[in-house]
């Protein structure tokens, strides 16, 4: 074993080490999930096959270094005898743990180790001290993991940098990469894995324009969520690389889709043009298996015949949702509690009878705690009421993420019950849609693991006059394809598919055309329809 296998090795023990010391939530919070190697070495050779650093030397920074597994892949690959030299390699890194392994395992390397919070760190003013190769694994920090101080921090640091608003619910990796910027040299290349999410949700539309706009996007790389890179960390991921060159109009960006970044399933070449506005990156390349949905604006669309909403959230469904015996034992008053389906689990009908008072026929009887009076009230004329209430403030449960926010904590948003739910997340297999529809005859909410499906405009009329219809929609509903369905919803890793109320609205509603020329009402004047009645769809 040569001396570098030998570090290596220690590397992979050290980082077992420091990741059992952690629970779940802690490396969450700091966006703790390691590289593996192979990938670490794909993109090394991926960098040397596509000759980046031909005549240069390497100024190398990982902003999230953890324990080096990028600075390692470059020492594994030089040492193999290939002739990129590295001119200087620094790392940062806010966790002392990992910063203290990475400059015992590295410094004889030449890796320079910062201990510190990337974020909060000012880049050199030398311009010859920037690094031509920023390559990392930023940490994958949910937006609700960053405080609120830091959040506005840093959102003001993007608009004060590029003028760009970035949303409040972009993931810390949004910044890493933003602010990394003005850490590479002009010419120097980007290279970032970072989880897809970003190609399709409204969150990352400033990360896109920061591609198409500052910087050449050579290519993204995306990996099949059914492949799983990270057996700890359940993302979709990909891979961008960029060169710190303002696009031009000729820029054309390689989109690639599964396998390996060197040996890709499926391709695509885009111009900026196309991509630049495009909703959904994840579109390209158009080969892989997920369908372009038809954006033609005269299709019409669920949203032009229900309003969609997500069911609630509660804040804390253990507390809020029970069982209705459980409700009566506590003597909790009927007027605050609302029938609620159980999750899409544990319900096993697709259609959902209710008895004369509007409550569910389910074996799982559940109720949600809904009530928006002062507690004071609730003192003298509920005092059982009171009494739970205020064992959930024994249990802190008034200072959750959302309940600290509400006022009183206990209330809960209001919601009709809809007569037709969607799941909003689920997987698929080959012959499986990854969403079910639901018929929901009865009175009963949802949380928001479904999304609610309100008939709207002379469509709810049609409903209301006859009864028959809801049959035929929601087998209209089950018609929708598969492949429509997942092609306008997200796909996390492991095939895990999630569909919001706008993703779910933009879905072809063609299915259900047929009902509606069969009622006879002022529907086809509206445009859409008279559009589909002329034979423009
Ligand atoms: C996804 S891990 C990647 C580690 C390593 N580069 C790799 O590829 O295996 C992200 C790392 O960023 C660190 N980190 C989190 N927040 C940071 C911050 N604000 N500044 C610097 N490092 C941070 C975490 O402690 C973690 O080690």
């Amino acid at each position: 074993m040569g001396m570098y296998e030998i570090v290596e090795k220690k590397r992979l023990e050290l980082q077992n080490e420091l990741d059992l010391e952690k629970s779940q939530k802690e490396r969450n919070a700091l966006g703790q999930f390691a590289t593996p190697l192979r990938l670490a070495n794909d993109i090394i050779d991926y960098i040397l096959k596509n000759n980046f650093f031909v005549n240069e030397t390497i100024r190398f920074l990982d902003p999230a270094i953890g324990t080096g597994a990028f600075f390692s892949a470059i020492i594994n690959k030089s040492s193999n005898g290939n002739n990129s030299k590295i001119d200087s390699a620094m790392g940062i890194e806010i966790d002392v743990g990992f910063a203290e392994v990475s400059k015992k395992l590295w410094s004889d390397y030449g890796l320079q180790v910062i201990t510190g919070d990337f974020t909060r760190i000012d880049p050199p003013q030398d311009n010859n001290e920037l690094a031509n190769l920023i390559l990392t694994n930023p940490p994958y920090v949910r937006h609700h993991h960053i405080d609120k101080d830091t959040k506005k921090r840093l959102v003001k640091l993007i608009k004060n940098k590029f003028g760009y608003s970035i949303n409040g619910l972009s993931g810390l990796y949004g910044y890493f990469l933003l602010l990394s910027h003005f850490w590479l040299r002009e010419g120097g290349y980007g290279i970032w894995l970072v989880p897809s999410e970003f190609m399709d949700v409204n969150y990352g539309k400033t990360l896109k324009q920061y591609l198409t706009e500052q910087v050449t996007l050579l290519h993204i790389h995306r990996f099949d969520p059914n492949e799983v890179q990270f057996g700890d960390a359940l993302v979709s991921s990909a891979i961008v690389v960029f060169r710190k060159e303002k696009p031009t109009t000729d820029t054309k960006i390689l989109f690639t889709f599964g396998g390996s970044l060197l040996g890709p399933g499926t391709e695509q070449i885009a111009s900026i043009e196309e991509i630049k506005n495009h909703p959904k990156w994840t579109h390209f390349p158009t080969s892989h298996t997920d369908p372009v949905p038809n954006y033609n604006n005269e299709t019409i669309r669920l949203k032009d015949l229900f309003k969609i909403k997500r069911g609630i959230a509660t804040g804390n469904n253990k507390f809020f949702i029970m069982d209705k015996r459980k409700a009566s034992a506590l003597s909790l008053p009927d007027e605050f509690l609302t029938p609620i389906l159980p999750g899409p689990r544990d319900l096993k009908e697709d259609i959902i009878e209710s008895d004369s008072e509007g409550n569910p026929l389910l074996n799982d009887q559940l109720v949600i705690l809904n009530c928006d009076i002062p507690e004071q009230r609730i003192k003298t004329a509920y005092p059982e009421l009171y009494n739970y209430l205020k064992s959930g403030e024994l249990g802190g449960i008034n200072n959750g993420y959302l309940l600290r926010k509400r006022n009183p904590w206990y209330k809960q948003e209001y919601r009709e019950p809809a007569p037709f739910l969607c799941t909003y997340m689920g997987r698929s297999s080959r012959d499986k849609r990854p969403f079910r529809f639901i018929w929901n005859k009865s009175k009963a909410i949802t949380a928001n693991v479904y999304l609610l499906l309100y008939p709207t405009g002379e469509f709810a009329r049609a409903l209301n006059k006859n009864h028959d219809l809801y049959k035929s929609v929601f087998e209209a509903l089950n018609r929708v394809e598969s492949e429509e369905l997942k092609g306008n919803g997200r796909v996390y890793g492991g095939g895990l598919h999630k569909i919001e109320p706008k993703e779910l609205g933009n879905i072809s509603a063609i299915n259900l055309l047929d009902i509606l020329s069969s009622i006879d009402f002022n529907i086809l004047n509206q445009t859409k329809l008279s559009n589909w009645s002329r034979g423009n769809i």
